[in-house]
């Protein structure tokens, strides 16, 4: 999410700051700072905004040494504000901290810190690791960095620095990215290569829960327990411009395989520790107030949209509420009925969607509470909004949204779920169930994207068809509208969605020997009805790629190929069937040589109505 960099050497540290945080900058960009020991103490500069705005802000006036941390943010806790940027101090100043990630536990831990007496100057999660260091401080800088981590929960890449010990830096990992560039007389701290690339190429890739101590002549890496390790030297081969996609050759794919991390992020401090309740603390939600609405409307465009769908579904089956869900540009022309007893939720991942503002404060207008779902913060939806949930999927730099859509499915699912918590509308047993399998959605996502040979060769066989279809049922029909947009926005092949059960009533006509028909088939209630379609199609010569859950054992006898995903609950499913989709869409549009990234005529953030 956030971009971090480090320096010791025995050159200026500033220079190197700014040049690798604007390798970064594409990464987060609400707000940017540095730290740099000066000899007497640490001076940090930061600013809200790009990273120009920092560059303004010092210009002429640059901070001089040779050890210092920056960091260009994406916000999670805290809008993007002066205060918020990091890095963040304690209250002496001696002690100061970059980071990126989540640190779950962080208002437990804050009270505990306010009552000792620090004084906390921003909102984030971040600042209270400062403040423990200050708490902690036992005159060994290593050991107190160690006692922190032993009590911080969540996921991080953090860089320490400390007044009284300023001839090194300490930074470690847990499920975030940082590597450590090794220079002669200087070594470099980074989030990602592309910070690095222009000064060295040989690096030690940390692993989670690795600490190292660097200083300008030395690199000291240790296990938690503080166990030496040896690490190899990696050479970086990549170009620039391949290491800023991390490899990938482009920024979908490499957003595809993020959706791990993203979906766990976004949910894991989400759900009670022994998975009874889904935790919503930015809503604070009561049973009164959830029966005050006769219906939710959810608006969105899109992706987005689609995520709506599935989060419709989600409401009414398991909170049993009646959900409206709508295209943002089409709900505020058609006078939809709204007032004080309706509850609006907006869905959007850049939080600048014009219809879908112009739709929430329609809704506000005639009297409707309003909820965000958005990746943004600050953004013009999560301030217009009375109350915001944010996914935490990291900034979506492709056009064809990927990460956005299954972080928006796991915060539908977590709504959802919360609200049937509070009207009782399900057994606890069913929720915990459900939160156990929510838990084992990022590991099935990794083991869905190891599985793209055959998609591959599916793209390379029929992305030359210029007509494909895409059917399913229930929720597999809201993933396949998903999937038709995914093909259709970067390949540019015409794709159509249809629930299974309409083709018949007019697109049948459309089915020709040949043409491709992507059938999704998870959902058991409409199990059988869509094999029957499945057939229908079939018997126009069709060529059918079935997608099913990995204990399905007939549908292969029906169509002529087979996806299998993981298999966990129908209602879950979605965040897996998407998966094959997306990829297809992705090599699809490889195999027809569009530019994935850019696709024609779109773009990724669209402020006109
Ligand atoms: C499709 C896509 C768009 C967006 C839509 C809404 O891949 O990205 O359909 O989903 O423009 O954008 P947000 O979510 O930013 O409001």
């Amino acid at each position: 999410m956030c971009g971090i960099v480090g320096y010791v050497g025995d050159g200026q540290a500033t220079p190197f700051l700014l040049e690798g945080l604007t390798k970064l900058e594409y990464r987060g960009y609400d707000s940017a700072g540095i730290a740099v020991y000066d000899g007497k103490s640490i001076r940090v500069e930061k600013s809200v905004g790009r990273l120009v705005s920092l560059k303004e802000k010092i210009a002429g006036n640059e901070p001089s040494g040779m050890v210092g941390i920056g960091h260009t943010r994406w916000a999670t806790h805290g809008r993007p504000s002066d205060l918020n940027a990091h890095p963040h101090t304690d209250c002496t100043g001696d002690f100061v901290v970059v980071h990126n990630g989540i640190i779950e536990n962080y208002m437990a831990l804050k009270e505990d810190l306010i009552k000792k007496g620090h004084v906390f100057k921003s909102e984030t999660d971040t600042e209270v690791i400062a403040h423990m260091m200050e708490e902690l401080y036992n005159g060994d800088f290593e050991a107190t960095v160690r006692d922190v981590l032993n009590r911080i929960d969540g996921s991080y890449s953090l860089v320490f620095m400390s007044r009284r010990d300023p001839d090194r830096l300490i930074c470690t990992k847990q499920d975030n990215p940082l590597v450590i560039g090794l220079g002669e007389g200087e070594n470099f701290i980074a989030s990602d290569i592309p910070a690095i690339i222009s000064r060295t190429r040989r690096t030690y890739i940390l692993n989670d829960g690795e600490i190292a101590v660097i200083r300008k002549d030395s690199v000291w890496v240790t296990n938690r327990e503080g166990e030496p390790i040896t690490k190899k030297v990696f050479e970086v081969n990549w170009n620039a411009e391949a290491a800023e996609k991390g490899g990938y050759e482009h920024f979908m794919l490499k957003e595809i395989h993020e959706q791990p991390k993203a979906v766990r992020d976004t949910m894991s401090a989400r759900l009670a520790k022994d998975d009874s309740a889904v935790v919503l603390d930015e809503l604070k939600w009561n049973e009164d107030f959830l029966n005050s609405f006769h219906k939710i409307f959810i608006v969105a465009c899109g992706t987005a949209y689609h995520a709506g769908l599935v989060g419709k579904y989600y409401i009414e089956r398991l909170a049993r509420i009646p959900v409206e869900c709508d295209i943002a540009s089409e709900f505020r022309y058609r006078s939809p009925i709204i007032d004080d007893c309706t509850l609006t939720i907006v869905i959007s991942q850049s939080g600048e969607t014009i219809d879908t503002l112009a739709a929430l404060k329609e809704a506000k207008r005639l009297g409707s509470k309003t909820l965000a779902v958005t990746n943004v913060v600050g953004s013009s939806i999560a301030r217009e909004a009375d109350q915001v949930i944010y996914t935490w999927a990291g900034p979506e730099i492709a056009v064809a949204s990927t990460k956005a859509y299954t972080t928006q499915l796991i915060v539908m699912f977590m709504l959802a779920l919360y609200m049937a918590g509070i009207r009782r509308t399900l057994p606890a047993a069913r929720i915990h169930e459900l939160i156990g399998k929510l838990r084992q959605i990022p590991a099935q996502i990794s083991e869905t994207l190891e599985d793209v040979e055959p998609i591959k060769t599916f793209a390379k066989v029929y992305g030359f068809n210029e007509d494909v279809f895409f059917i399913g049922r229930s929720l597999d029909y809201d993933v396949a509208l998903e999937g038709s947009l995914k093909l259709k926005e970067i390949s540019y092949i015409h794709a159509e969605a249809y629930a299974a059960g309409e083709l018949k009533h007019g697109t049948l006509a459309l089915i020709v020997e040949g043409i491709p028909v992507i059938a999704l088939a998870t959902q058991k209630s409409v199990y059988e009805k869509t094999l029957s379609n499945i057939k229908e199609v079939k018997a126009r010569d069709a060529v059918v790629i079935g997608i099913a859950a990995a204990n399905d054992t007939e549908l292969e006898k029906y169509v002529d190929h087979v996806i299998k995903v993981p298999e966990t609950d129908e209602l879950l499913i979605p965040l897996l069937t998407v998966v094959p989709l997306q990829l297809l869409a992705y090599y699809a549009a490889i195999t027809r040589g569009s530019d994935v990234d850019k696709p024609r005529n779109l773009a990724k953030s669209v402020t006109v109505e």
